[in-house]
């Protein structure tokens, strides 16, 4: 299969309506888009993806009124999040409808649902009449890829087209939250941060981490892997033992001299910025002549908790 970027909405529904896979732009990272309602191009996006069948799907639809076509009822706090930061960088976890088919959920009763806010794949999603399963664009256990180079490099050859919006602006994954017996619940740290829900719900969610849960075996530990070794952590201590040169260093706003590559994420200090820039830094240490990464590790607060939740998998070990 031959991949083509481009930036054709018509033509990219035209191919959605036909059941192929379409690389989709999101605020947040590219998704891997085919019709929800069709379980055998859903089939499809696991394969393209290599990810196994037990990791459900995120639903994208374009308005919380189409939402409602494929969720039950919506309780107040998430549907007060909604109006607060729909379209945005934020998925809600619903109990589903019958018409999600079971190969989008895993199996499970509850659909994850999201609204993404870019002005493309909005447009995108308004030309079509079902929704669009997708998840991050990269092969399984990869970073998630943040412009539609990215994109290709990881799935050329297993993809229709890939729709390019430019570079996403918020460059992590979408929050993921849900209700449980009345109480707001986080299963994924992502681009709406705690802080910003409790502002809107006034109560603090609790956190219930999918990737630390036993029970949801698509969540490995290990994720957003590049092909090298990442070290979290005191860099300083780190590369007093080792040549510095062969050592890529991520860094928040410090600059570390005599290092082999070195990522400044945000000399000025802002989360916000170094959470755009975090899954490039990755990449380009993955491309870069080093051995080793070496990651300082954020302040735990607002993005920055996502930055550490992100830069805790991808040092991992399986
Ligand atoms: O920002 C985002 O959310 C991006 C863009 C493309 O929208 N999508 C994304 O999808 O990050 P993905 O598949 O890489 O991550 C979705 C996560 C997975 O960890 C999956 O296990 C979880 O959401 N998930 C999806 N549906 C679920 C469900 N029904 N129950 C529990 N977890 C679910
Ligand atoms: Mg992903």
């Amino acid at each position: 299969m031959n991949t083509i970027i481009g930036t054709n909405v018509s033509l990219a529904a035209q191919l959605l309506r036909e059941g192929k896979l379409v690389a989709i732009p999101t605020e947040t990272v590219y998704g891997l888009a085919g019709n929800a309602l069709n379980p055998d191009t859903v089939i499809r996006i696991f394969e393209a993806k290599n990810r196994p069948t037990f990791n459900p799907l995120i639903l994208h639809v374009p308005s919380v009124e189409a939402a409602q076509l494929y969720v039950q009822a919506i309780p107040d706090s998430i549907r007060l999040l909604m109006e607060r930061f729909s379209p945005g960088p934020i998925s809600y976890l619903l109990p589903k409808r019958d018409i999600v088919p079971d190969m989008v959920t895993s199996g499970s009763d509850r659909v994850v649902i999201r609204i993404p806010n870019h002005p493309v794949t909005l447009e995108l999603l308004q030309q079509l009449d079902f929704p669009l399963a997708a998840p991050s664009a990269n092969p399984f256990g990869y970073v998630s890829p943040v412009t539609a180079e990215d994109v290709y490099q990881g799935l050329s050859g297993k993809i229709d087209y890939i729709l390019d919006g430019g570079p996403c602006t918020v460059g992590l994954e979408s929050t993921i939250v849900g209700e449980e017996e009345g109480e707001l619940v986080v299963y994924r740290l992502g681009g709406i941060t705690v802080e910003q829900m409790e502002a809107v719900t006034g109560c603090s969610p609790r956190l219930a981490l999918l990737h630390k849960r036993p029970d949801t075996p698509g969540q490995l530990k290990s994720h957003y892997a590049p092909g090298k070794q990442v070290l979290l952590g005191d860099v300083e201590q780190q590369l007093a033992g080792m040549n510095p040169l062969r050592a890529g260093v991520i860094s928040f706003s410090r600059e570390y001299k005599g290092v082999g590559k070195l990522c400044v994420l945000s000399p000025s200090g802002d989360l916000r910025e170094a959470a755009a820039g975090l899954f490039r830094a990755l990449r380009d240490m993955d491309a870069a002549d080093v051995d080793v990464i070496l990651a300082e590790r954020f302040p735990d607060e607002g993005i920055g908790r996502a930055i550490n939740d992100r830069l805790t998998r991808a040092s991992a070990k399986l």
